[in-house]
Formats: C-alpha cells, structure tokens, sequence
C-alpha cells in the first residue's frame, strides 16, 4: 500500500535524489555519435555520465523501464488476460523486443509504415490498429503481409473489407482481420451489434481474408481521473464489444483475439467478458499526463508505474530573479499539456511553449537555483509525440550511458 503522498512528495520520491546528485560544470556535450562509438569501443570504462550528453536529448531511465514491463507482465499473469503493447508509443525496436521478451503476445502499431519499421527490425508480431483506406497503403499493408505471417489488419466497413479482399488476391496473400469496434466515441471502428456482426461475416466469407476477431479501444476513458469513475466507464464502454463478440461466437465466428485498453485501465480490462489482451502504450514511460489521473492505491497520483522518459537540458540564463532559460521547448517537448514536471525538485514550474527555450519559474523569487550551464531532466509531458521529437534515446542506468537506441520508427506517421 503507497504512503498517501501529495503528487509533489510522490515526483521526488519517485525521482530521489535526481536533482542533487553532482552536476559537471565543465560541460561535455557529447553527441548521439561519439556515445555510440564510446559504447563500442568501451573507451570510457565507467561509461559516459548521462549528465556529459549534449542536449536536448531524451533519456530513458533503464531500470525503471524494465520494473514497468515486469509490473504491467506481473499484472496481466494475475488476470488471465495478455499484453499486446502498442509501440506508436516508443517507435523503438529495441523495446518492442524486451516486451515481447518478457510475455507479450506481440506489438501494435499505428500506421503501416511503423508497422514495415518494426518488422525490418524483426519484430514479427504485429496488429496494425489503424484502418488503411487508401489503395496505395491497403497495398502496402498487403506486401507486408506477404512477408511477415503475424500481421494483421483492422478494419471497419464492408467497403473497406472488400478493398481490402481484392489487395490480398492481387498480392497473392491470405490477410488476417480484426474488425474495429466503437466503445462510442465514434472516432473509429463500427458500431458493435448487428453492424458489427454482419461485417464480421462479410470479412470471413471474402476470399483472401481471414477473421481472427476485434478490437475495441475506448481512448476516452484511459486519462479519466479517479479509479472508480475510469473502472466504471471502461467497463461500460466496452459491454456492446462484449456482447458481439459472444455473438460472433455462436455464430461460428473466429474471435480468437479482442484486443482493447490502455495504460489508464490496464487492470481492469480483464473485468471484460472475453477481452483477450491489452494495447497499453505510455505504461512503459510514463507521463505527466498519465500521473495526473490517480491509481486504485494511490488516489493523486497514478503510481503503478514509474516516469522512466525525460529530457535532459541546459540551462542558458540565468540571471533573471524568478526564473531561468533552458534549450528545451516546443520542439523538444511539444506543447501538450500538462507542461512537463522537472524531476525531483519542487517550488518550480516548467513550461515549454517557445519553439526553442524552456521556461523555468521558481515559486519562491528569492531562490535562484539554476546556473548557467547547470542540466537538469523533465518528465515529459504526453509520452508519444516527444518521442517522436528524437533520433535516440539513450538508455541510463543510475547516471550512466548503457545504451543508445534509434527510434526507429521516428516519423513514421503514413
Ligand atoms: C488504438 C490504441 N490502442 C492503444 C493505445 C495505447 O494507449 P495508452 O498509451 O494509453 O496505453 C492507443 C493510444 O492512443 C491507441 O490509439
């Protein structure tokens, strides 16, 4: 049971000692390339503090990532149901294969090309959640089936089932379907019930597809704040999914996958009748937007997982009473709100909504910190757009540079 902290106590917990460890003053700034040849090369027996990193640069905390992959694993072993992690989160190979190292059933992706990313990478398991609608990217989706025997396609009209048939002959390939449902928001998927069921059949008589089942998630309902409201919505939201899904079923349907959830309502999902796996993206870094929303122990903050991504910055000015300049802005952190929270240290704000500098005000105007020169790290805002800010992450464990990972799938939106 977690200590009822305030959100401020719980981010310097969480992050002890971050900001009060030795800061150089004599700033290296290495770049993403002299860490990689340093990391080969085993130059540094020590390895290279993250605090030399030149910046803006994301970091990833290394020994926070993997106590989040085991709690969300640990988790999904307690309730019966699967991880299917999605990776529009992360874009980075490299995690995709530790999560599916660790008992993942396999990786989701957002668009076909990150999907194409993830399987050069050789990742071979991939549920493509976004409906491709055009010909040239159904095509696309149908090369990549023709290569790699774990991908499969939503969709969710009958037009695009059909689109999707005549991709599939003219590749030369069978393409497993799931078919989208709406929890209600009506952003995407069909409407659960009898439309549902009757794109279902269309998709299973077609030739060159094959059903496999639905998916169903109901972003709304992962950043409501308070457990009980999130539990009681998620579980509504997604009773008509349930309902088609048992209908399928005594239709002789296949509905061996019903993927669905998040982050937000991980360890709820399972109280859906039949939910096979979950989608969850930001667990692995968390964010601020995600701490915001409070957790079944802990009512204020959301601390089932740890903020393991930030953004390591310089400060630039100085000497202004109140406040202080950082090289971290929009371009570095995007402008979503929450603004991103400096880790471990309270009495400030930090906000980035000019293109290249970060903003940092002390409460106390008399307190001034900061150096010139001085890092300190952010806990990003909303996880995914920041981290398709960025080349690499570097991984740390304490201070030191382990690992430098491309993010593969960086701009891969088509
Ligand atoms: C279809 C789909 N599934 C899963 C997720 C993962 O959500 P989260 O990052 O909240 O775990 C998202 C995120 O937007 C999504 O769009």
């Amino acid at each position: 049971m977690t200590d009822p902290l305030t959100r401020r106590h719980f981010l310097h917990a969480a992050s002890a000692g971050a900001a009060s460890v030795w800061i150089p003053r004599s700033v290296h700034g290495y770049s993403a390339g002299e860490v990689a040849r340093s990391i080969s090369e085993r130059q540094h027996r020590a390895g290279i503090s993250k605090w030399d990193l030149d910046t803006p640069c994301l970091v990833v905390d290394l020994d926070a990532l993997e106590r989040n992959i085991a709690q969300m694993q640990a988790t999904m072993t307690r309730n019966g149901i699967a991880s299917r992690p999605h990776a529009k989160t992360h874009k980075t190979p490299a995690i995709a294969r530790m999560q599916l190292a660790t008992g993942s059933v396999g990786i989701c992706t957002a668009k076909v090309s990150e999907a194409e990313v993830m399987f050069e990478h050789g990742i071979d398991q991939i549920l493509l959640t976004t409906v491709n609608v055009t010909a040239p990217k159904i095509r696309r989706a149908m090369a990549l089936r023709n290569q790699c025997d774990g991908f499969v396609q939503s969709v969710d009209t009958s037009e695009n089932a059909r689109d999707l048939s005549a991709a599939a002959a003219e590749a030369g390939v069978t393409a497993d379907v799931v078919v989208d449902l709406d929890p209600g928001g009506h952003r995407t998927g069909i409407t659960p019930g009898a439309p549902a069921l009757e794109l279902a059949q269309l998709v299973d008589s077609l030739s060159g597809l094959t059903l496999c089942g639905v998916l169903c998630y109901d972003g709304g309902a992962q950043h409501v704040t308070g457990f009980a409201a999130r539990k009681s919505r998620a579980l509504e939201r997604l009773e008509a999914a349930a309902e088609t899904k048992v209908q399928m079923d005594r239709s002789g349907l296949d509905t061996r996958i019903f993927s669905g959830g998040g982050t937000g309502t991980y360890n709820i999902d399972h109280g859906t009748p039949g939910l096979t796996d979950v989608q969850v993206g930001s667990y692995v870094f968390m964010d601020a937007q995600y701490l915001g929303i409070g957790g079944e122990r802990d009512e204020e903050v959301y601390s089932d997982f740890e903020p393991a991504l930030t953004v390591l910055t310089t400060v630039l000015n100085a000497q202004y009473e109140g406040r202080a300049t950082t090289d971290a802005g929009a371009k570095a952190n995007t402008i979503n709100r929450p603004w991103p929270i400096v880790k471990g240290e309270t009495g400030m704000s930090y906000t980035s909504g000019s293109d290249e500098f970060g903003s940092i005000r002390y409460e106390d105007n008399a307190s001034r910190i900061y150096r010139v020169g001085d890092k300190l790290e952010v806990i990003v805002s909303h996880c995914d757009p920041v981290v398709n800010l960025y080349d690499q992450m570097y991984g740390v464990r304490g201070d030191t540079v382990e690992a430098i990972w491309p993010i593969a799938g960086r701009g891969h939106s088509i």
